[in-house]
């Protein structure tokens, strides 16, 4: 009987190695022959860890397990999917995971990270053989014509930044792979990563080949070891396979690829700061221009993209343009990896077309808080994302439709508050976490920042409240329109979105009576 344990790092983290040690044993004890893989998270983290076991009938869910209920579920006959309080029917069946679109997550949760021939088996390597046959501009088009826009955040078109690589005149481009996921309650990248790491491989050996690269890097941080283990270890199959090396499944195309590991720096996911760490040097911001598809790694043409863009390639390069770009709404085309986190009552990751309005995401999907309080905020895009109250929920899953109510979906993350949320206190993180971010190379940013806390300090100890808010209002123009990078221009979005949202926390607290 073949079981599946994950070994995401969130499954570990809730005891997925000891279930997989408590199931080895138990069987070993009942003379049960039991074959454990360690498969990728399906995503659904108030589940995990989440076993599965192959029957007849498909594969069986079970979670969240502990160690402890293991013994009960060999009683209960789980290995041919017996009844048992934890046993949640067939895993593609469960709600949360039946309603997603799942094309850049296909394989994720589904397959085992360690084999190539698994992942081939599903479809994988299918857009790159596909990709060996086209002529470069193409394959490019092909990127284009899709639609795919940056999922690290900024969304940017992706074939648009390929063809600015493509079109520099050089004979030695890169492949950056920007896997630095800093965004509180994101972990998209990570989780394929982990588990489905050679779609990141395949996505960059066709990004490669389209712009005539030979080499490429996944920067990602030292908090990430098993993403760091998955892809190492992935890397080590494709080399041995033929599919990295000086001639990629026998193309004649050489590109092969290692990963680098960052300290944790949040501006080092900024693709500047990211490209001086990758060469050693101090993660600080650089000037653009010039931009890095001009003068990037080592001063050469780079491509830098999220995990997530890059691993979106293989689909489109798959099943063709027209297929991925009629998945989303207005110009934000395909499907998006929502992270749903905070206080949540079902968090997890919600692969899914554009156009879910954030009440659909947060109330539906998400169930609402884990509290069971009601919801009243929701960051969308990081900690440098506007914060929105229950009224903007009809706003659609869109980059334009969050732009236009002063939001950015960012790199998908939702991080949900209930009632119990203090905006001003949010509000003051903001600064707070951008004066301890900064990479300290421009003004607004650096003594900003600092300045920003003060303030609303000032607000909170009732000294000038009116004076305070129009102070820190004037300090969010400064840095909005005078940073440097995202950091500080972005910080005011959470800042601006407490204030004009929530007003009621930025009052006073009424003095005591005498
Ligand atoms: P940006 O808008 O300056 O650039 C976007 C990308 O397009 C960059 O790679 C840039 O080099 C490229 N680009 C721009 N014009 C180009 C052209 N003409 N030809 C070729 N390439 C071109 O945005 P930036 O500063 O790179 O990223 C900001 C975003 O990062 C924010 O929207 C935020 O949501 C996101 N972010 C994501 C985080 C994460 O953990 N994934 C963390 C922090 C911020
Ligand atoms: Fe550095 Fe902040 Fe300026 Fe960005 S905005 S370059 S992080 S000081």
């Amino acid at each position: 009987v073949t079981v599946y344990v994950p070994l995401d790092a969130a499954a570990i983290a809730l005891g997925a190695d000891e279930v997989a040690d408590a199931i080895r044993k138990e069987a070993a004890a009942r003379g049960k022959d039991v074959k454990i893989i360690r498969n990728g998270s399906r995503g659904m983290v108030w589940l995990e860890p989440l076993v599965e076991v192959v029957t007849d009938a498909g594969r069986v869910a079970f979670g969240p397990v502990s160690a402890g209920d293991v013994s009960s579920l060999f009683d209960a006959g789980f290995l041919t999917g017996g009844d048992h309080a934890l046993n949640l029917g067939l895993t593609g069946e469960i709600p949360f995971l039946k309603r997603q679109t799942r094309l850049t997550f296909a394989r994720c949760g589904i397959i085992d990270p360690h084999s190539l021939e698994d992942y081939e088996a599903h479809g994988g390597l299918t857009g790159l053989r596909n990709a060996l046959k086209m002529p470069r501009a193409d394959i490019i088009q092909q990127v284009t014509d899709s639609g795919l826009r940056g999922r690290g955040g900024a969304g940017f078109p992706t074939g648009v930044k390929w063809k600015t690589v493509h079109d520099a005149p050089s004979s030695e481009k890169y492949i950056v792979c920007n896997a630095d996921e800093g965004d509180s309650g994101t972990f998209a990248d990570r989780m394929i990563m982990e588990g489905d790491p050679f779609v990141l491989i395949e996505g960059m050996a066709i990004a490669a080949i389209a712009v005539g690269a030979e080499h490429g890097y996944v920067y990602t941080r030292s908090e990430y070891p098993h993403a760091i283990k998955a892809m190492n270890d992935a890397i080590g199959i494709a080399r041995k396979a033929g599919l990295l090396g000086p001639s990629v499944l026998g193309s004649g195309y050489a590109f092969d690829m290692e990963v680098r590991v960052g300290a944790g720096a949040y501006v080092c996911g900024e693709e500047t700061s990211l490209l001086n760490s990758l060469e050693g040097k101090r993660g600080v911001v650089r000037s653009k221009p010039p931009l890095p598809a001009l003068e990037g790694f080592l001063g050469k043409p780079t491509v830098v993209n999220n995990v997530i863009s890059l691993t979106s390639v293989p689909v489109i390069l798959d099943k063709g343009a027209a297929f991925y770009r009629d998945f989303g709404m207005g110009r934000s085309h395909g499907t998006i990896p929502i992270q749903i986190a905070g206080n949540v009552k079902y968090g997890g990751l919600f692969e899914t077309a554009f156009g879910l309005s954030l009440g659909e995401i947060v109330d539906d999907i998400g169930g609402g808080t884990a509290t069971g309080r009601p919801v009243r905020a929701v960051q969308v895009g990081g900690p440098l994302g506007a914060y929105f109250p229950r009224d903007l929920f009809d706003t659609p899953f869109d980059y334009e439709a969050f732009a236009a109510r002063d939001g950015l979906i960012g790199h998908a993350g939702v991080v949900v508050f209930d009632d119990t949320v203090d905006m001003l206190k949010q509000a003051r993180f903001a600064f707070e976490f951008c004066a301890v971010e900064s990479c300290g190379k421009c003004t607004p940013c650096r003594i900003g920042s600092t300045r920003g806390v003060e303030t609303l300090d000032k607000l909170k100890a009732g000294i000038e409240p009116e004076k305070q808010i129009e102070l820190a209002s004037d300090l969010c123009n400064t840095m909005k329109f005078g940073s440097l990078c995202a950091l500080g221009g972005f910080t005011p979005y959470p800042v601006m979105s407490a204030i004009t949202h929530f007003p009621e926390d930025f009052k006073p607290a009424p003095m005591a009576q005498a």
